[in-house]
């Protein structure tokens, strides 16, 4: 009797957290799985700050949350992870913390591609990829071509990403179609809107998670959210794990969406 309660009391936080790993993965009804996830990678630049190390420091430990939920989001068979790691917005910061960004991107592409690849996992990038650094977009390009034919998980990367201007190109692309006359003005309807964003063909998402804290949307697929679900922790990113999913998940799962109906 002794024995197990100093044996319990000697437990470290990570065999607590695999212990609630199973419990999580067992409540989850594995037909209920959402299909699309994503996430706004968010509160990086507090958490170093709280621990008087500079923003970059958070920025590289959310890399390490990133791999822990693309490696489950794979495991439970999700089809669509989206990640939010850089946006229209964020080229306003110091050019010193966009190096950083775009060098984490380069170097986590560069080190977890054998494994991406041998977990089946697609890897796409959205935004306007074209205005990125050119290693940055080396990088993706890489990416993108190695793991095409990965029929697994979709990592949807959101790098130099804005849903307004997501938006703005989507309709441009419809425009250019009218005025060619390969599209009529009353053909235009919310599944010709979808077919020409950058997340095409992808189911929309189911659940939508933001970490650290803040109640904002920020700019993130913005046509995409009209029926998601939030979940919304003050947990900071760099110290979101795979329990933290799970959680999310398992909460998703007793929500009754009605998507504007009454069932
Ligand atoms: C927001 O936190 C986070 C970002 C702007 C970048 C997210 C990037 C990563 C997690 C790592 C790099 C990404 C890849 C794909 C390798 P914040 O800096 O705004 O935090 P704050 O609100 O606390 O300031």
């Amino acid at each position: 009797m002794i024995k197990s309660i100093v044996n319990f009391m000697r437990r470290s936080p990570e065999r607590e957290a695999e212990e609630n790993e199973e419990v999580l993965k067992a409540r989850l009804d594995p037909s209920r799985i959402p299909r699309h996830v994503a996430v706004i990678m968010d509160g990086n630049g507090r958490w170093a700050l709280r621990r008087g190390m500079p923003r970059a420091y958070g920025h590289r430990a959310g890399v390490e949350s990133l791999r822990d939920v693309v490696r489950v989001s794979s495991e439970i068979g999700l089809q669509v992870l989206t990640v939010y790691a850089f946006s229209t917005e964020n080229w306003k910061r110091p050019q010193e913390e966009i190096d950083v960004l775009m060098n984490l991107l380069v170097e986590y592409l560069h080190k977890e591609i054998d494994e991406l690849c041998r977990n089946n996992v697609r890897v796409r990038a959205i935004g306007k990829i074209d205005e990125l650094p050119a290693h940055a977009r080396r990088a993706v390009a890489v990416a993108h071509e190695r793991t095409k034919n990965c029929t697994g998980l979709v990592l949807n990367i959101a790098l130099n990403y804005g849903g307004r201007t997501e938006l703005v190109e989507a309709v441009r692309a419809i425009a250019v179609k009218v005025a060619g006359n390969e599209l009529s003005p009353d053909d235009i309807n919310q599944e010709v809107i979808s077919r020409h964003l950058y997340t095409a063909g992808q189911p929309d998402p189911d659940l939508l998670i933001r970490p650290s804290g803040d109640y904002r949307v920020s700019n993130f697929l913005l046509w995409q959210l009209a029926y998601t679900e939030f979940w919304l922790t003050d947990v900071m990113w760099p110290d979101f794990r795979r329990v933290h999913l799970l959680k999310a998940l398992v909460d998703f799962q007793r929500r009754h969406r009605r998507f504007g109906g009454l069932n």
